[in-house]
């Protein structure tokens, strides 16, 4: 543990502390990342363009019955096509910080071997558009899209896909390093390895609990791995992960219930950082990590080891915990949503406090890491009105946003140190299992045409960008 706290980079550098007073008149930092959130498969669309491979996301959309509707990412948001005009839209949305990510079948179409040069150049063509408009690139190395080759020789439960992965890593941030300085390695590692592997509900779709565990190892290699490729060719870049959070709550006072929702934290939230900044998985399992399963070898523990440069947080809602009876099934807990709250057309609970609850818990478990609010936002399936069918009154995201600003606004108060906030998302766009049906834009997509149209979110949006207020 202290092994790595000296060369933590935040250990210098003051929090960022808003003042006290009414949080709904807080003035955020001037220099603060307002921005929002993509991911190649999701807006990209030009599947198979330009030398591209095929992902696992390719090939599980290509199968009949695995995602709602027999809907692709093969056209999408067709950002391939149409980035110049998004950024245009960002620019006018006066956002300061773009998430992207990187699809590596784009860069090295089967995982390994030769580069595409066309690939790369495509995120080259990006960067420097939006370097133009005064946007800061931030890009995610890897947001669920498995070229699928590697998927066909095991893919993330086979140990050497961390490596593989590491040079990927690498090429990319030999390439884009001189102008990306903020790196993502992954995003959501316990979503695509325990959907993926576990539950199946995404690509690759196998269901094995086990395989879950494998993967997860893997990609705790892989993000030491990488750090260190990335850090090697590009040692100003300041690299973090963008994981999925999300606090949870005891079902009731119970011991049992206490301590299932203790391994829920620890799986759920910081299995893939813990990992990085400590060295070690945390208590997941009553009993211990099950070391045989994940394939653990002596050295892994060095190996996983990253000094992260800044902690990336997506939030959703938080999650009532109960115990199963069994504190070593995988996994160990029994989780159900919370209730109180309003519900999106996903039925996901609004639970803006929930928020400030996991920022403030990362915030004090890993002694103040720079944090940047990787993703937040809701499904609402408002559409187009009026005689030019070019307003969108989605109230209901705006309340949203409000509340969860608020929230975040007053975790920094409270001495969290956060430097960025990403709405998910920039547009409509394709959400995995669920197709198109639901639309988590600040950006309305008519998907017959292309056409982008603003919602109020987005208007409102806009203006807190600016101001850095949010009664603005
Ligand atoms: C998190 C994922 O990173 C993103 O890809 C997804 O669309 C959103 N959650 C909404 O479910």
């Amino acid at each position: 543990q202290s092994l790595h706290t000296a060369d933590r980079p935040w250990a210098d550098i003051p929090a960022v502390a808003l003042p006290a007073g009414d949080i709904g008149a807080a003035q955020f930092p001037k220099d603060f990342w307002w921005g929002t959130a993509t991911a190649a498969y999701q807006v990209e669309g030009a599947w198979n363009l330009d030398g591209k491979g095929e992902s696992i996301w390719d090939r599980f959309s290509h199968t009949r019955g695995k995602v709602k509707g027999a809907a692709t990412g093969d056209v999408a948001c067709d950002q391939y096509h149409l980035y110049k005009e998004d950024i245009a839209l960002m620019k006018r949305l006066n956002q300061k910080s773009y998430r992207f990510s990187a699809a590596w079948t784009r860069v090295l179409p089967t995982g390994a071997g030769a580069v595409n040069q066309k690939g790369l150049d495509y995120y080259s063509r990006l960067t420097d558009a939006l370097l133009a408009a005064g946007i800061r690139p931030m890009c995610t190395l890897f947001h669920w899209d498995l070229p699928q080759p590697l998927e066909d020789l095991g893919g993330w439960p086979n140990r050497d896909t961390a490596a593989k992965f590491a040079d990927y890593t690498g090429i990319v941030a030999k390439a884009l390093g001189d102008r990306i300085d903020t790196w993502a390695i992954f995003n959501e590692p316990w979503v695509f390895t325990y959907l993926g592997y576990g539950s199946g509900v995404h690509a690759p779709g196998k269901t094995d609990p086990k395989l879950f565990l494998k993967a997860s190892h893997t990609v705790n290699l892989g993000q030491g791995d990488a750090f260190r490729a990335m850090k090697a060719v590009a040692p100003k870049a300041r690299i973090g992960s963008a994981y999925s959070m999300s606090p949870g709550e005891p079902a009731t006072d119970s011991e049992a219930d206490k301590a299932a929702t203790a391994r829920f934290h620890a799986i759920n939230n910081v299995w893939f950082l813990n990992t990085a900044l400590r060295g070690k998985y945390p208590e997941g399992f009553a009993g211990g990590i099950p070391e045989e399963t994940m394939g653990i070898q002596p050295g892994d523990d060095k190996r996983m080891t990253a000094p992260l440069d800044w902690v990336g947080i997506n939030y959703y809602r938080r999650t009532i915990v109960s115990d199963n009876g069994n504190p070593t099934a995988i996994p160990p807990y029994t989780e159900r949503p919370g209730s109180e709250g309003p519900i999106t057309e996903f039925a996901w609970e609004v639970w803006p406090k929930g928020l400030y609850d996991i920022v403030t818990t990362i915030s004090n478990e890993y002694n103040k890491p720079i944090i940047e609010i990787t993703e937040n936002g809701c499904s609402y399936g408002d559409t187009p009105y009026g005689p030019d069918h070019d307003h969108v009154p989605d109230q209901r995201r705006v309340e949203f946003y409000r509340g969860h600003l608020a929230e975040l606004a007053r975790a920094m108060r409270d001495g969290a140190n956060v430097r960025g906030y990403h709405a998910w998302s920039l547009l409509d766009n394709f959400e995995w299992a669920e197709g198109y049906s639901q639309r988590f834009g600040l950006t309305y997509v008519d998907y017959r045409n292309q056409k982008r149209t603003p919602k109020d979110s987005a208007l409102w949006y806009s203006k807190v960008a600016a101001t850095g207020r949010l009664d603005a």
